[in-house]
C-alpha cells in the first residue's frame, strides 16, 4: 500500500506528478505524457491555471462550443457553452433557431438580492435580544463601512440585516439573516467580509450591553457565511407562439404537440423522479454557460435545486400553457452570477466568452443563462413527446461510438453517410464498422 505523503503541497509540480504517477499508475512514463498532453503550450495560459487551485498537476478540459441565433429580447446572440455531452448544443442550436422566427426569447429579472447569514447561540430572554439587536443594527452597518464604501459607488451594498429566531427549529439559534445588492459582482468575498465583521460586531457589542446577564453577554457565533440560496434573486424567461405555428414533425399536428408538451412539463410538476430529470436537461444548458462565463456551476446547481423543492416537494422549473390558442412556455429561476471579479478578469478564454456575449452585466447575463435552459428544457421535452430522445442524441453520439471504436477518418465519413438514413446503436455502429472493413 502506498504510504500517506506529508508536505505535498510544498513539492515541484515535477515531483507531484512523479509521486502521483509512480505511486497510483501502472505506467507512470505513460501517465505523464497524458498528463503533459493537457498542459496549454502558452507557459503564461498555463501558469494561470496551475495558481488558479492548489497541486495542480494538468488541466482537465471540455469542449466548448457555440449554439448561434439566439434571440433574446431582441438583441441575437451566439452563446458560449463549454460541455461534455454530445447533442447538448444542438439541441439549444435547434430551439434557438425554431423560436428565432417566433419573436424570440423574452426575459424579466424578478429580483437581484443576495443573502448571508451570521448562525449564533444565545442563551437568554429573546425580548432582550430583540432590544439589544435594535441598539446594534445602527453599529452592524458603522463598522462595515468601510467594506461597503466601493460596493455602494457601485449601486451596492448592505440591504437589510434582520434578527430571526429559530428557536422553535434548534435550541437557542439566532441569526443575523442580511441582505445584499451585489451588481455585477457575484459578490461571495463581499458578502463574507462583511459577514465576519456583524460576526465580530455582535459579540463586542453583547459583551459590553449592560442589559444582558452574564450568560447573555456570551454568544457564541458558529459560524458567518453567504447563503447560495437566493430565491430573491431570480429571472423569467419566456416564449409564445400561435399553437398552430407549433409545427414539430409530421407525425403529429401542431394542437397535438402543444397539449403533449403541457402534458410532460405537468407531469415534471407532481412526479420528482421525472423532475429531476428534466431539470437536469435544463442545467445541461446553464452548467455549460455558466462554466464558459467562470461562474460558480456548484453554487448555481445548489440554489437552483432548492428553489425547485421550495413548495415542498422537488418540481419542474419550467411551465407551459395553452390560453386562447397561445402556446406559452417559461422558466423562473434563481441565478446568483458575476460578470466581473473572480474567474471574469482573469481567464483569458472566460474574457472572450464574456466579449462574444457583448460584455453582459450579471443582469443580463441571468437572462442568457435562463435562456440556455429554457431552450434546453424545450428542446428536450419537444424529442420526447414526439420521436423520443434517442434519435437526435445518438446521431449526436455516433462520432464518440466510432472514436471508441478507433475508427479511422475514412471509415468516420462513410459511417456518418450510412447513419443519416440509419438507425444509431452501438451495436449497430460495431457491425457497420466490421462490415466496411472486410
Ligand atoms: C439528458 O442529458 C437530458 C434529458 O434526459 C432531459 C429530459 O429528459 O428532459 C434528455
Amino acid at each position: 500500500m502506498t504510504e500517506p505523503i506529508s508536505g505535498f503541497s510544498k513539492l515541484s509540480k515535477e515531483e507531484k506528478i512523479d509521486w502521483i504517477t509512480t505511486n497510483y499508475t501502472k505506467n507512470a512514463a505513460q501517465s505523464r505524457k497524458i498528463l503533459q498532453t493537457y498542459w496549454n503550450l502558452d507557459q503564461n495560459v498555463q501558469q494561470l491555471h496551475d495558481e488558479f487551485i492548489e497541486n495542480t498537476i494538468t488541466n482537465l478540459y471540455v469542449p466548448q462550443g457555440i449554439a448561434p441565433n439566439f434571440l433574446i429580447n431582441d438583441t441575437l446572440y451566439a452563446i458560449p457553452m463549454a460541455i461534455e455531452e454530445s447533442s447538448v448544443i444542438a439541441a439549444a442550436s435547434k430551439a434557438a433557431k425554431f423560436w428565432l422566427k417566433k419573436g424570440g426569447f423574452k426575459t424579466t429579472i424578478l429580483g437581484t438580492e443576495k443573502v448571508g447569514q451570521v448562525h449564533f447561540i444565545f442563551k437568554g430572554d429573546t425580548n432582550r435580544l430583540n432590544s439589544f439587536f435594535t441598539y446594534l443594527k445602527p453599529i452592524l452597518l458603522a463598522e462595515s463601512a468601510s467594506l461597503t464604501s466601493s460596493m455602494e459607488k457601485r449601486g451596492g451594498g448592505i440591504t437589510d440585516i434582520v434578527l430571526k429566531d429559530k428557536t422553535k427549529q434548534l435550541e437557542n439559534y439566532y441569526q443575523l439573516h442580511a441582505t445584499f445588492e451585489t451588481k455585477d459582482a457575484m459578490g461571495a468575498n463581499f458578502i463574507n467580509s462583511c459577514l465576519e465583521q456583524f460576526a465580530a460586531t455582535l459579540k463586542k457589542e453583547a459583551g459590553n450591553y449592560d442589559a444582558f446577564s452574564k450568560q447573555e453577554k456570551d454568544i457564541e457565533v458558529v459560524m458567518s457565511i453567504l447563503s447560495n440560496y437566493v430565491p430573491n434573486c431570480s429571472v423569467r424567461a419566456e416564449v409564445s407562439c400561435p399553437v398552430e405555428d407549433l409545427k414539430l414533425t409530421e407525425e403529429l399536428t401542431p394542437q397535438h404537440t402543444a397539449e403533449k408538451i403541457v402534458q410532460a412539463i405537468k407531469i415534471a410538476h407532481v412526479e420528482p423522479y421525472r423532475a429531476v430529470t428534466h431539470n437536469k436537461g435544463i442545467m445541461n444548458g446553464i452548467d455549460a454557460v455558466v462554466l464558459a462565463t467562470g461562474n460558480d456551476f456548484r453554487a448555481i446547481e445548489a440554489g437552483v435545486h432548492a428553489y425547485a423543492c421550495r413548495n415542498g416537494q422537488y418540481s419542474s422549473l419550467t411551465h407551459a400553457s395553452i390560453e386562447d390558442g397561445i402556446f406559452t412556455f417559461w422558466i423562473e429561476l434563481p441565478l446568483a452570477l458575476g460578470t466581473v471579479g473572480g474567474l471574469t478578469n482573469l481567464h483569458p478564454l472566460v474574457k472572450l466568452n464574456l466579449e462574444i456575449l457583448q460584455r453582459p452585466s450579471a443582469e443580463e447575463l441571468m437572462q442568457i443563462i435562463a435562456v440556455a435552459g429554457l431552450a434546453q428544457n424545450f428542446a428536450a421535452v419537444s424529442s420526447l413527446v414526439t420521436t423520443g430522445i434517442q434519435k437526435g442524441h445518438m446521431k449526436m453520439h455516433l462520432l464518440n461510438i466510432l472514436n471508441q471504436l478507433g475508427a479511422n477518418e475514412n471509415e468516420k465519413a462513410k459511417l456518418v453517410t450510412y447513419f443519416k438514413t440509419n438507425p444509431v446503436t452501438h451495436h449497430g455502429v460495431e457491425l457497420q464498422l466490421n462490415e466496411i472493413r472486410k
